[in-house]
């Protein structure tokens, strides 16, 4: 199939920053493949320019069914993803390979599959919607925050491997925002969430100011605005942040050691 206009394919489209990004690129004119485990989510978008598919990231046979189905991809969005609470001590070993299936080994497999087309093609851009938890430790959250450190890993790497083929990588590193991911995609570990657990403390703290944090951040129109700056940007840096937490934590991380930026956090979080 010959296809004129531009071709995105989108991880995690059903909902938050995905589905927000899938509307405004189709808006814009680009055709947009909208991935979801569950497609019937998308069905509700009046818009010729989306395409919901099946896509689950943890499944190499869904992807590259969705894939097959596509006449060419210009721009690849690794957005799905989900955040486990848990305490180390208390995971569960199915919890914590599923984190890092998801948020870690979900992106090298789309990757995997898109790479070969986008090298035929000779252009492609590659976006990977990391988060400002990829640069800062938290407790509760080793797991999710260590999945997104992985995915700045891979965004680093991938841009030395693909640049010869005229690929461009980027990480987007979001601050809060007011998504379904606190509200449906926030798995908790049972025995962390115990009141007899030995963390009880600090879970009743943190864990309702981060939920309260993330309804309560910023517009996911920020984040659909960025992505597009970043397609039409052959010299978009590599990687930016997004929303207010992002912008007041990163650059701190960056300005301050290890230990004044430590101090900072237990201040901010009160730990
Ligand atoms: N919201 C925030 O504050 C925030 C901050 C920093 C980074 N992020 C990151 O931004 C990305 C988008 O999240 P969002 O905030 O837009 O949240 P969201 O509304 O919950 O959307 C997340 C999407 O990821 C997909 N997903 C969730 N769990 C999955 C699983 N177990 N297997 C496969 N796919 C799964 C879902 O897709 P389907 O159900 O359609 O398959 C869902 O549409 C995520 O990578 C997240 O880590 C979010």
């Amino acid at each position: 199939m010959q296809i004129d206009k531009e071709v995105v394919l989108i991880t995690g489209a059903s909902s938050g920053m995905g589905r927000a990004t899938a509307i405004y690129l189709a808006d814009r004119g680009y055709v947009v493949y909208a991935g979801s485990r569950t497609p019937q989510k998308i069905f509700d978008i009046q818009s010729d320019n989306i395409l919901p598919i099946k896509l689950d990231v943890t499944d190499t046979h869904s992807l590259k069914t969705a894939i097959s189905n596509m006449p060419k991809i210009d721009i690849l969005i690794n957005n799905a993803g989900y955040g486990l609470v848990s305490t180390v001590e208390e995971l569960d070993e199915n919890e914590m390979k599923a984190q890092f299936d998801v948020n870690v080994f979900g992106v090298l497999r789309v990757c995997k599959a898109v790479i070969p087309i986008m090298r035929m093609q000779q252009s492609g851009t590659i976006i990977n919607i990391s988060s400002f938890l990829g640069k800062i430790g938290l407790p509760l959250l080793t797991m999710y925050n260590s999945s997104k450190y992985a995915v700045e890993g891979i965004t680093d790497s991938l841009r030395y491997e693909l640049r010869d083929f005229g690929i461009r990588v980027h990480s987007i590193m979001p601050g809060f925002f007011d998504t379904e991911f606190a509200r449906s995609n926030l798995v908790a570990n049972l025995d962390t969430f115990d009141k007899n657990s030995p963390y009880a403390k600090i879970v009743s703290s943190l864990a309702p100011n981060i939920v309260e944090q993330i309804n309560n951040g910023n517009d996911v129109q920020e984040m659909a605005g960025l992505i597009y700056d970043i397609i039409r940007d052959d010299n978009f840096p590599a990687r930016t942040t997004a929303g207010e937490k992002a912008s007041k934590f990163i650059p701190m991380r960056r300005e301050l050691s290890d230990e004044d930026f430590e101090r900072r956090v237990r201040e901010y979080y009160s730990l």
